[in-house]
């Protein structure tokens, strides 16, 4: 029986994996109720696309969440409850991201090092700090509730043969540190956890002329591995296909 989801939270949705998340998502043969597609500016020009898309499909709802603000975060929980009703929040995509390039090591400084560390395991630690309440109101009602974490392979300690993309590559490992960790406590509350790569994707981040997958491909992949999530899974890193990746 495939994850019956009425709700969910993706951030990081105005672009990239997470626009074509919520595309993918609001086209279901059985969509959502509720889709809440954050974004850090709902009003700006990187989230155009979404606003036209949120104008046509009335279970899209826009929300503004900056990982790099608890407030932001905090308050977009406050919202999404009200939304919700008495009703839990099923599913949370932490999909936000952002990777720094420096030519090397000795150029990487302390500022990028902090920024993707906050931006890619702090923030998505508080979402589900904030959310918690909303998810184990899923978890006591249903089956369970999911949260997907969107890391990498690079954040993989065994897969990782080569040096470069420090910030971003350690802000992974500390994400999937943190979704092993929680997969221990959370399941308490009925609530599974797990995290994904995505695949090398064509996106601002992926880079958009050598990665091998486009986000609508990509996406797919990880649509499905939702629709599969299962208790069985918690605590699990595998790629978009469904194989399991080496911590
Ligand atoms: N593309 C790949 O090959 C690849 C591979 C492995 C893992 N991933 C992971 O997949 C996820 C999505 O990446 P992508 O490829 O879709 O990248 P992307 O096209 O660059 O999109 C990144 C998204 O994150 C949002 N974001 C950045 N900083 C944020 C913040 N402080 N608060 C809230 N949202 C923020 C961006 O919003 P704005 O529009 O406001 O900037 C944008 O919506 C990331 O976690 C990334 O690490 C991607």
């Amino acid at each position: 029986m495939p994850f019956q989801f009425e709700s969910v939270l993706v951030t990081g949705s105005s672009r990239g994996i997470g626009f074509e998340m919520v595309r993918q998502l609001a086209n279901l043969s059985c969509p959502p109720k509720y889709i809440f597609a954050s974004c850090r500016s709902p009003d700006g020009e990187a989230a155009k696309e979404l606003r036209d898309f949120a104008s046509e499909h009335s279970n899209v709802i826009i929300i503004q969440l900056d990982a790099l603000s608890n407030d932001s975060i905090q308050k977009s929980a406050v919202l999404v409850k009200e939304k919700l009703d008495n009703d839990g929040l099923d599913l949370i995509v932490n999909n936000a991201g952002i990777l720094t390039r420096s030519p090397n090591f000795l150029d990487v400084t302390e500022e990028d090092m902090m920024r993707v560390y906050k931006t890619n395991v702090v923030g998505p630690f508080q979402v589900i700090q904030a959310y918690h309440s909303l998810l184990a109101k899923a978890g006591q009602k249903k089956d369970f509730a999911a949260i997907l974490n969107i890391s990498g392979t690079l954040g993989s300690c065994e897969k990782s043969n080569f040096g470069g993309l420090y910030p971003y590559a350690i802000s992974k490992a500390g994400m999937n540190r943190m979704t092993k960790g929680l997969s221990c406590e959370l399941i308490r509350d009925n609530i599974m956890i797990m995290c994904i790569c995505p695949g090398w994707v064509r996106t601002a981040l992926g880079g958009l002329d050598k990665a091998r997958l486009s986000p609508q491909e990509s996406v797919e992949n990880i649509v499905k591995i939702i629709e599969s999530m299962d208790k069985d899974k918690n605590g699990i890193y595998c790629n978009n296909t469904g194989q399991i990746i080496p911590w």
